[in-house]
């Protein structure tokens, strides 16, 4: 029997909710964790090796804090809604006469730091990624009775990999191949709070992937904040696009995707390795952040609106189409009406298949937040519910499209009704579609589009 539990993800998209299994206890014991993961999918990674950890240790993973001798809350701190949600959760645990052990984890425990202490006493942890190498010691401190633990390292050059990662999805795996960011994005906390680029020998990722694929995986994502700036540290000096290839070539593995890119270091070999091999997922996601070079300018995006159009068109000319998403902020400081009338009409250019859009939410250490000319929430909310409706009508229109055409999908979901499953693309479209077979969870199944929405298709299974 195996539980279910509810894993948040935040960066990509506020609302998102993966439903997960967790493995049951190979040892009984009294201790029990509860982790509830915000924010991208680098975080929902981490926290599939936090919980490797605690695993291994004997601790036994509930679905509810009030259930969990040990809580533990990953963190996100992109946006400053997602940390307000963070510590609306620790408030729950005011006053509470709960012998518990609180933690926080992540983003919010790198930017914070002992401040958590002050803000929320009853916190005992509190452990930013970049000290997670440290995880297993620190659980040895708080298992002995202390009260305020901290990993707060900036400066490891380490990446953090553990011998057994408890794993989400039982077909679909992640492997982080390169942690930090050297970029230096004026609105963005990244850079602070995971610290310099860091990448895995190609090696050690190629030897996980092997070993997922020996495990039965057979989907592998690559992750990194800026996953194509890899550069092998060893001697073999694996090209991004190489390391795409050699993953794809594992026997076993039939889809790897790749998330995100940062458009200054997507090269035509990318694209290369996406038409030469079918194994490669025929979806980039791109964020552009503004379509004003202005902006682009001042956020220090290090490229302008025509160059990064040229980047879409090189990807558009790929042999099989590919599908681009990309990441939206309106009313960054500075940001004119014309400004985002560029945004808007580099929508209309770039022709996006999904955009996360997010209004400018001012972060501490970065430079955007001393700027002058600071755009009203009022505004922004405007311009956001603008800039999602032309998306919107982009999508519908270019799903329509799709009607029609058959694909095959990994099923990851069962339908709210019987018969009725979810999976996804190559491309990564959602396809809800009917059949009349059972067990299909894991399975790639040939799905003919008929019908399609903004936001997912509608389909058959083809038997
Ligand atoms: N305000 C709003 N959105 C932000 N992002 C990053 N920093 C901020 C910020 N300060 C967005 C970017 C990034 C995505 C993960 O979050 O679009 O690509
Ligand atoms: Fe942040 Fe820019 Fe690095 Fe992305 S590339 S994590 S937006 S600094």
């Amino acid at each position: 029997m195996s539980e279910r539990i509810d894993v948040r993800l935040e960066a990509l998209s506020e609302k998102t909710v993966v439903e997960v299994s967790v493995p049951p206890p190979t040892t009984p014991s009294g201790k029990t964790f509860y982790l509830e993961t915000f924010g991208c999918q680098m975080n929902e990674h981490d926290s599939e090796k936090v919980a490797g950890v605690l695993f291994e240790r004997g601790y036994r993973q509930v679905r509810t804090p009030a259930a969990a001798s040990l809580v533990l809350y990953n963190t996100c701190s992109i946006r400053e809604k997602a940390v307000q949600k963070v510590f609306s959760r620790l408030g729950e645990f005011r006053g509470s006469e709960d012998q518990k052990t609180i933690g926080v984890l992540g983003c919010v425990a790198q930017q914070e730091g002992h401040k958590i202490f002050r803000r929320a006493p009853w916190v005992s942890l509190v452990c930013g990624s970049a000290s997670y190498n440290r995880f297993g010691e620190m659980l040895n401190d708080l298992e002995s009775g202390a009260t305020r633990v901290t990993g707060l390292d900036t400066d490891t050059d380490l990446t953090f990999e553990t011998e057994v990662t408890r794993r989400d999805h039982p077909f679909r795996a992640f492997i982080t191949i390169i942690e930090g960011c050297d970029k230096a994005c004026t609105y963005c906390v990244v850079p602070y709070t995971r610290g310099p680029e860091r990448s895995r020998t190609s090696a050690s990722v190629l030897e996980e992937a092997r070993r997922l694929a020996d495990e039965g995986y057979t989907e592998i994502q690559l992750l990194g904040q800026t996953v194509n700036s890899y550069r092998d540290p060893s001697p073999r000096r694996m090209r991004f696009s190489e390391l795409l290839f050699a993953v794809a070539e594992i026997e076993g593995i039939r889809r790897v995707r790749f998330t995100t890119s940062h458009p200054s270091d997507f090269g035509p070999d990318i694209t290369a390795a996406v038409d030469a091999h079918p194994g490669i997922c025929d979806h980039v996601h791109l964020p552009v952040q503004s379509g004003s070079t202005p902006i682009l300018h001042a956020m220090d995006r290090t490229y302008t609106r025509e160059q990064y159009l040229e980047k879409i068109a090189l990807i558009r000319s790929a042999r099989r189409p590919i599908s681009i998403t990309t990441d939206i902020i309106v009313g960054f400081p500075g940001e004119t009406e014309q400004d985002f009338d560029e945004t808007l009409t580099l929508l209309d250019a770039a022709q996006y298949d999904g955009a996360f859009c997010f209004m400018y939410s001012p972060r501490p250490n970065t430079p955007a937040r001393l700027m002058d000319h600071a755009v009203s929430e009022t505004e922004k909310s405007r311009r956001l519910q603008i800039l999602l409706e032309r998306q919107r009508q982009i999508q519908a229109a270019s799903n329509q499209t799709l009607v029609g055409q058959t694909f095959d999908v990994l099923v990851d979901g069962g339908g709210k009704r019987e018969g009725q499953w979810a999976g996804r693309t190559s491309s990564n479209r959602v396809v809800n579609f009917t059949s009349p077979q059972s067990g299909l969870l894991g399975h790639y199944v040939s799905t003919r589009v008929v019908g399609a929405g903004p936001n997912s298709l509608v389909g058959e299974h083809v038997i």
